[in-house]
């Protein structure tokens, strides 16, 4: 089959990681007998630069004609002076918008290998651990009204609809009709209004799916349940700020924020991207974990283009490389070997072309 594939490598590390997951995508496209056609965009800083906006709607453009996007990281020091809507973080969030992409799934899995490389105690960590994060991405206190008053007070406003916090639900209830059936939907809804209705809305969909057992919790206790029993999540529904915060704090569980991939997904487009930032301190110093961008990678075949095999490929030629001791410094604990972002991204190239 044929499939149109737009790349956004963005700033720092993300024209390494991007770069990685492309390698990989060729790697399949040779072995599946595939057409990939790949087109590359500007996004973020690197936007900024060249055309003088985070989002030219050029890249907004190609990203609607494509069956797939793939995302490095965008931000850095050298925009830092520039305020609110000329971020290169507005870009991501603009794409976000533009695309429809409200749901956002944030997989954390640990691999047994690398169990050592997280800081919880493996006994927390149990066998197998599996959550998955879904997350609201096109609502919220990101999205809300915000700006400075005469003053000088800063303010950002939170706010859902019932539409908004229905079709997020929806998605994670499905989410877990996949999985283990086990639902944590996670709010404030002993503090904020918006987290009141959400808590209604959840409880309204679930009528739909008696299978899932739902259960609500605070944030604040989620993060701290996260810490001491990870093993009870199974899916955590969040809105766009809890979900941002919790799957970083979820990603370290599995010994790394360069091991998580997330796909956004709306109605019509699939965005892939890692859950972690540009790290421009480490950027262009090949040390950077491409893992992320590799799994988003295998997102990207699984739900945009219905490509399983190719995905679940992608997957085990990661699990197997980390079966072997090989790591990236990030995730590098005595014994294993260590590698640079390249020979991981060929290391794994080569587990599948090996099969
Ligand atoms: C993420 C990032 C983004 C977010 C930033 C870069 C705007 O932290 O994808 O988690 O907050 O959503
Ligand atoms: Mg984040």
């Amino acid at each position: 089959m044929e499939y149109k594939i737009v790349v956004m490598p963005g700033d720092g590390i993300g024209k390494e990681i991007a770069e990685g997951a492309v390698s990989i995508i060729k790697k399949i496209e040779e072995k599946y007998k595939h057409k990939f056609t790949i087109n590359y965009a500007d996004i973020g800083g690197i936007a900024i630069d060249n055309h003088g906006t985070p989002l030219p709607q050029k890249t907004i453009d190609m990203c609607k004609e494509s069956d797939g996007i793939i995302l490095g990281a965008v931000g850095g020091p050298k925009w830092d002076h520039l305020n609110g809507d000329e971020r290169p973080e507005k870009g991501l969030l603009n794409i976000r918008k533009e695309l429809g992409l409200y749901t956002n799934l944030r997989p954390a899995i640990v691999y047994e290998p690398l169990k050592e490389a997280s800081p919880l105690k493996s006994e927390i960590i149990g066998e197998g651990l599996d959550i998955c994060i879904v997350r609201e991405l096109t609502g919220g206190i990101y999205f809300g009204e915000k700006g400075v008053k005469e003053d000088g007070t800063a303010y950002d406003v939170l706010s859902y609809n019932e539409k908004e916090i229905r079709r997020i639900a929806i998605k994670g209830f499905e989410t877990a009709m996949k999985r283990n059936k086990k639902i944590t939907s996670v709010d404030k809804s002993n503090v904020l209004e918006s987290s009141r209705l959400w808590r209604k809305i959840v409880i309204e969909v679930s009528r739909d799916y008696p299978e899932v057992e739902l259960n609500h919790m605070y944030v604040d206790n989620a993060a701290m349940q996260l810490l001491i029993n990870p093993t009870q999540f199974d899916v955590i529904l969040t809105m766009n700020m809890f979900g941002d915060i919790l799957s970083d704090e979820a990603s370290m569980i599995t010994g790394s924020i360069g091991m998580l991939p997330s796909a956004s997904i709306g109605e019509k487009y699939g965005l892939y991207e890692p859950i972690h930032g540009s790290a421009p301190d480490i950027a262009g110093q090949d040390i950077a974990n491409p893992i992320a961008a590799i799994l988003s990678a295998a997102m990207m075949f699984k739900h945009s283009m219905g490509l399983t095999e190719e995905g679940t490929a992608v997957e085990r030629a990661v699990e197997e490389v980390l079966n072997e001791g090989i790591r990236t410094r990030d995730i590098y604990t005595d014994s294993a070997k260590l590698v640079g972002t390249k020979e991981m991204v060929s290391l794994i190239a080569e587990k599948i072309s090996s099969w």
